[in-house]
């Protein structure tokens, strides 16, 4: 498969996830509705991380996979409500519309991020009581998400944007942003039964993409304010030159695996990304 094909496979698990989102929740009430508004228009990264960790050792995704898959999603669309809201961000667009709160109000905006969080963990039940390969991977996805993880990262974020260096930048990126990419991946690793070996690999193969991808956000980011962001510490230049090393990295911990291609594709392609 050559890079293209690689790009229309990310199209083609965007595609799965949105028909699956559809099938799953029908918008028959207001918190349904929000529920589908938070969750339309995500590029499902996170989701394609698992899925593709998932094919790595079977052609054939299943539904289980698929319903994995988009509780991910689910964490991932919640984590960006509670992000947009006044007592965060404060931002009033999101993936080209207007943030949840703005459309359907704070309350709303608190309460649907509740709701996906809530689905998703009621999800990963329902998964992990057909199959019991998904009670780690479920158990290390909601680890990486959780308090010591992801939203530790919103907190160091948040609490502290002023006189901060690139060690701290790091790590607040590290457990924000990367730490949700360990999740995803390393949670099809071990439904997949890779020694441990393999798994640290994916493990920090999955940090340094997402501190490539966190960067590139930033470097997309027109107007960042008071929000930590990478350019406030150096330039552009060196900015995009720390994005090549983290990439360097990156492509270290997967060049010897088999079956890699689409991992090696995913560096460049989101450092690249415009949106
Ligand atoms: C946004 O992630 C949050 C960050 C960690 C920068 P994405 O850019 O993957 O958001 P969606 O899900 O595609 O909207
Ligand atoms: C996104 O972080 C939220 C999480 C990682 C949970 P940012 O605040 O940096 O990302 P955008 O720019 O709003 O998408
Ligand atoms: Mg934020
Ligand atoms: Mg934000």
């Amino acid at each position: 498969m050559n890079d293209i094909d690689y790009r229309q496979r990310l199209v083609d698990n965007k595609n799965l996830l949105d028909d699956e989102i559809k099938t799953y929740i029908k918008g028959e009430s207001l918190i349904e509705e929000a529920m589908l508004y938070a969750l339309e228009a995500g590029k499902r990264i996170r989701a394609s991380l698992f899925l593709e960790t998932r094919r790595l050792s079977r052609n054939q995704i299943d539904k289980n996979d698929l319903l994995f898959a988009l509780a991910i999603e689910m964490i991932q669309a919640y984590s960006l409500v509670h992000d947009d809201l006044p007592a965060m961000d404060d931002d009033d667009y999101r993936r080209g519309k207007e943030s949840l709160h703005k459309h359907f109000g704070e309350d709303l905006g608190i309460l649907t991020g509740d709701a996906l969080l809530n689905e998703a963990t009621k999800l990963m039940f329902e998964i992990a009581s057909r199959d019991s390969s998904f009670i780690k991977a479920s158990q290390y996805l909601l680890s990486k998400t959780g308090k010591d993880g992801m939203i530790e990262g919103q907190i160091l974020d948040l609490r502290r944007r002023r006189n901060y260096n690139k060690d701290f930048l790091i790590e607040v990126y590290d457990k924000k942003t990367a730490d949700f990419f360990k999740g995803a991946i390393v949670a099809g690793a071990l439904v997949n039964g890779f020694d441990q070996d393999t798994i640290n690999s994916l493990e920090r193969y999955a940090y340094y993409l997402g501190l490539g991808f966190q960067i590139q956000d930033d470097l997309l980011e027109k107007d960042y304010g008071d929000e930590i962001n990478i350019l406030s510490l150096m330039d552009l230049q060196a900015s995009k030159k720390l994005l090549e090393d983290i990439n360097y990295q990156c492509k270290k911990e997967i060049e010897n695996f088999e079956n890699n291609q689409f991992f090696l594709f995913l560096i460049e392609f989101l450092s690249k990304r415009q949106y």
